[in-house]
């Protein structure tokens, strides 16, 4: 079974990750743990905080299909704001309009420690910017009017609390439940 990802608001969402500092082999089993997650959400990117671990290494997702890990990346360089639509494997199904930009240059290690430098646009800047966010501990929906961010705080709430009475065996309530 893949390690179960987060769901927002969790306080490790929200709290910076910790630098990595020893590369090597060390990091492959969170790194597969990762992927094990990332594989079983269809998603294309994911940050470790999201499966819990406090560390400053994510997987991006290339656009064709492919991954690279990210350990320890800054933002070095941003142009063109665009508006996307965005979403987040823990923030299961909300879709928003989110300030980002078309362009970034970032500079990251990876999991051998060694240094690289990227410039990206389009999607691949899109994936980056989402993820370096997770890494620093903002969410997407960090980057949304208040109102917008309550609504899918309850949203997330009754989410979990029917995640959380599936695993008890209970019966679920649904909305749409129509008989008593
Ligand atoms: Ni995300």
């Amino acid at each position: 079974m893949p390690t179960p990802i987060v769901i927002w608001p969790d306080k490790v969402l929200s709290t910076r990750t910790r630098p990595v500092t020893e590369f090597g082999p060390t990091l492959d089993p969170l790194l597969e743990e990762m992927m094990e997650s990332l594989r079983a959400a269809e998603g294309i990117g994911i940050a470790a905080n999201q499966i819990g671990v406090s560390l400053a290494i994510a997987w991006v997702g290339r656009e064709d299909g492919t991954f690279f890990e990210i350990a320890n990346p800054v933002l070095l360089e941003t142009s063109e704001p665009v508006s996307l639509e965005e979403g987040c494997l823990s923030v299961p199904h909300e879709w928003e309009q989110t300030p980002r930009f078309s362009k970034v240059r970032v500079r990251y290690q990876d999991r051998t420690g060694a240094q690289h430098e990227l410039a990206a646009e389009g999607r691949l800047a899109h994936v980056l910017q989402h993820e370096i966010d997770h890494l620093q501990g903002t969410t997407f929906v960090d980057h949304l009017s208040q109102l917008k961010r309550a609504l899918i705080r309850k949203r997330m709430q009754k989410l979990q609390r029917e995640r959380a009475e599936e695993k008890a065996g209970g019966h679920v309530h649904t909305d749409d439940c129509d008989h008593d």
